[in-house]
């Protein structure tokens, strides 16, 4: 009997069995794309072969799934956020959910009720780290949390270098050079793809001031633009493989960035071989030329004059101003992307569980590591636990830490602790409050210092008060806010708000002052002689209040580096103001011809190429407020045997040691100084070295050979100059005391 029913069931077995397999089979045969043995490129080309003229141009277009949109129809299968391009149910193509961005999944306008996510530290605060784990970590937390929010796209990625440090978008990005902006970025992008998500780099290329945006056209060589912002790009896109690439608003050279045949069928396509597909920004498609000029989806349509990349773009190609195969590579670019980082292959993780704790950790890891001791005399830190008393002062430290706004926006934890509303011209004005992440530092400074110490607040509207309370305090610490956000960029260098009248009062009334700066970029500092000690904080994200305190008790050795320059005064900048200052933009409201008087295009020179900041301080021979690289530690380190090889490229090895009481992560950084006795200041390499007290650690960095070249615009490519190169080893760029040269031999390098 018993071998009777195995029979029946190994037979019943066999039938489904085999009923599975033609099954598996006619599916494969019905979608053949779904081979995972084929590649991502012939998988998309099966692909599109199967998809009607109309589902092929439903994949090249998208929208902005918002309900803030008038007569917005939210699609069945789109969740509310920054976009949604349709897939294709019938072949099983899912749909384009995208959501921002770089510092954790965004929630505009809180649209999907009570929806928080982990808020990472800003750009700075992660480049400040120099630490690519802390990127590729962060990334995969916002990769997971996206996918389980239900999306797969993440507009990350964004690196546009710092040639201005008043930048509204700074905070988003990663400082002033190419070979940190690019490894950091490349690393996140890494992060977030191995969560079976899409990431974009952005904004590609030289959006690198926010005073508009839209209309602002970056004139620069092609030298200064390859040797710089380019070459962070292409870091970022080797390192990372970004399944997308988001071109910017701005125009490069007189042609709009998405409509940039230079830009994006040259380079980035051509050059650069990159096989992804390049989406616009949000209303950055000025017309149906566009397709031809490299960009393969119109993003946000909503917001653009026309939705081009439909009957715009059918009509374009029937009267043959744009061929067919243009379409099917648009399509396909689209698709084997998808398919390269696992759309297809991967299932659904929404509604699945987040671990924000873990969200948190990372947040916080990367948020302590990015801290920037700036300066500390007499050893006021780190605070003493036996302090009597500590008075902490102003910048809303009661309720939680500065986060910047804009598309990047998270909100964080159990929500936002403030968020105040700025009003305001720019072109979203809507979205501009000054929101605070639920991480009290004033809390977290309770909760670390000792039983006896009385700690004080005074919100630092007064100064007076605060430097009353101040004056009799073992010390105190003001927190100094520089709010930042997209679409506007900062008035001047200057902490708003009288925030250097009350640090001048409070450290006059007691010089035991520690200022505690969340910035989303440099500030001038006039009170600098003034007070004992500045840390730089950026926004520390959803845990940065206790990542605060950790460093100012000492649980924490900062080991932070200035990713950008702190100029001393505007004498230093290449724009006295940025270019178009006080331009604004025209509103949705406006009437047609209106808008378009004001969409007027203005220059933006950049005479200086690839010369940004501590590149830009160096030509110039200027002494800025504390330089690139920068940043001090509780205890002390040295440099000893540098040993530099030559031949292809130059390779620097060299001992790191501890010289001082506490363990500690030391940062050294490799410049090349010279070529055969022309100066040229460029970062090759770094390390971060955890020591004890008097441990000693060998380093060895090896340089891209692209960052000792010159690129050759006649020849297309790089090329390294034989010679000899002078290398020095230092705590900053401008701290350069261990000092060697190699030879060099001549090469070429691919563009
Ligand atoms: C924006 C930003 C971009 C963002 C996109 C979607 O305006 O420039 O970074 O990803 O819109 O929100």
């Amino acid at each position: 009997m018993l071998r009777k029913t195995l029979m029946n069931g190994a037979i019943a077995f066999a039938i489904v069995a085999s009923a599975g397999a033609a099954q598996a089979q006619s599916a494969a045969a019905d979608r053949p794309w779904m081979n995972t043995k084929l590649s991502a490129d012939e998988r998309a080309k099966l692909l599109d072969q199967a998809l009607t003229e109309e589902e092929r141009y439903g994949l090249l277009h998208g929208i902005m799934p918002l309900a803030f949109f008038p007569g917005a129809k939210i699609p069945e299968d789109a969740v509310p956020g920054a976009g949604y391009v349709p897939g294709v149910p019938r072949l099983g193509v899912p749909p384009l959910r995208e959501t921002d961005a770089s510092l954790g999944v965004s929630n505009p306008g809180g649209m999907r009720k009570g929806d928080t996510a982990t808020a990472l530290p800003s750009g700075l605060a992660l480049a400040a780290s120099w630490n690519a784990d802390n990127a590729y970590a962060g990334g995969a937390v916002v990769g997971e949390e996206a996918a389980k929010k239900g999306f797969n796209v993440l507009l990350g990625g964004g690196l546009n270098l710092a040639s201005d440090p008043r930048n509204g978008r700074n905070f988003e990005y990663l400082g002033e050079d190419p070979l940190l902006s690019g490894t950091l970025a490349g690393a996140a992008v890494r992060g977030t793809q191995e969560q079976k998500i899409v990431s974009t780099v952005k904004h590609f290329a030289l959006n690198d001031q926010e005073t508009g945006r839209n209309v602002v056209d970056a004139q620069i060589d092609e030298q200064g633009l390859r040797q710089g912002e380019l070459l962070a790009f292409q870091f970022a896109i080797e390192k990372g493989k970004p399944g997308s690439v988001m071109c910017a608003y701005n125009k490069i050279n007189g042609h709009h960035a998405c409509d940039n045949d230079f830009l994006l069928n040259k380079v980035l396509k051509g050059d650069w071989a990159w096989p992804g597909w390049v989406m616009s920004d949000w209303g950055a498609v000025p017309g149906v030329s566009a397709a031809a000029n490299g960009l393969d989806q119109q993003s946000g349509e909503q917001l653009d004059r026309q939705v081009w990349f439909d009957k715009p773009l059918k009509a374009a190609v029937s009267s043959g101003q744009i061929p067919q195969a243009r379409i099917h590579d648009m399509a396909q670019r689209v698709l084997r992307s998808m398919f390269a980082v696992g759309l297809f292959d991967t299932p659904s993780r929404q509604g699945q569980p987040i671990d924000y704790a873990a969200g948190a950790k990372v947040s916080k890891t990367t948020a302590e590591q990015g801290v920037v001791l700036l300066k500390n005399d007499r050893g006021l830190l780190p605070m003493a636990r036996t302090a009597k008393k500590i008075v902490v002062v102003g910048g809303y430290a009661d309720l939680g830490v500065l986060s910047g706004g804009g598309s990047a926006q998270v909100i964080t934890g159990t929500g936002n602790a403030a968020s105040i509303p700025v009003g305001g011209e720019s072109p979203l004005a809507m979205l501009a409050n000054q929101v605070y992440h639920p991480s009290s530092p004033l809390k977290a400074i309770k909760a670390k210092a000792g039983k006896e110490t009385t700690v004080r607040f005074a919100d630092g509207r007064y100064p007076s008060e605060a430097a009353a309370l101040a004056k009799d305090a073992d010390v105190v610490v003001v927190f100094a806010n520089q709010w930042m956000m997209e679409s506007i960029d900062a008035g001047d260098l200057s902490l708003p708000q009288g925030q250097d009248g009350l640090i001048a009062a409070v450290a006059e009334a007691n010089p035991n002052t520690v200022v505690v700066l969340q910035t989303g970029g440099p500030v001038l500092m006039p009170w600098l002689g003034k007070v004992g000690a500045v840390v730089e904080a950026w926004y520390s994200g959803v845990r940065g209040g206790e990542a605060i305190a950790d460093v100012l008790f000492g649980d924490v050795n900062p080991s932070g580096r200035l990713p950008i320059t702190f100029p001393a005064s505007y004498d230093q900048l290449p724009n006295r103001q940025i270019p178009g200052f006080g331009y604004v933009g025209p509103s949705f409201t406006d009437p047609p011809e209106v808008a378009a008087e004001k969409m007027k295009s203005f220059a933006a020179p950049h005479p200086y190429g690839s010369d940004i900041g501590y590149r830009w301080y160096a030509r110039k021979g200027f002494k800025p407020l504390f330089p690139f690289g920068h940043g001090l530690s509780y205890t002390s380190f040295k440099y000893g045997d540098l040993k530099v090889s030559g031949g292809d490229t130059v390779t620097a090895s060299f001992d790191v040691t501890n010289t001082g009481p506490k363990a500690g992560v030391d940062v050294p950084q490799v410049y090349l100084t010279a070529r055969s006795g022309a100066p040229e200041l460029r970062l090759l390499g770094w390390s971060r070295v955890e020591l004890a007290p008097g441990e000693t650690k060998r380093v060895t960095v090896t340089a891209d050979r692209r960052l000792l070249a010159d690129f050759d615009v006649k020849a297309r490519q790089w090329r390294v100059d034989a010679g000899t190169y002078d290398v020095a080893v230092g705590a900053s760029s401008t701290a350069l005391d261990a000092k060697a040269s190699a030879k060099v031999k001549a090469g070429a390098i691919k563009p």
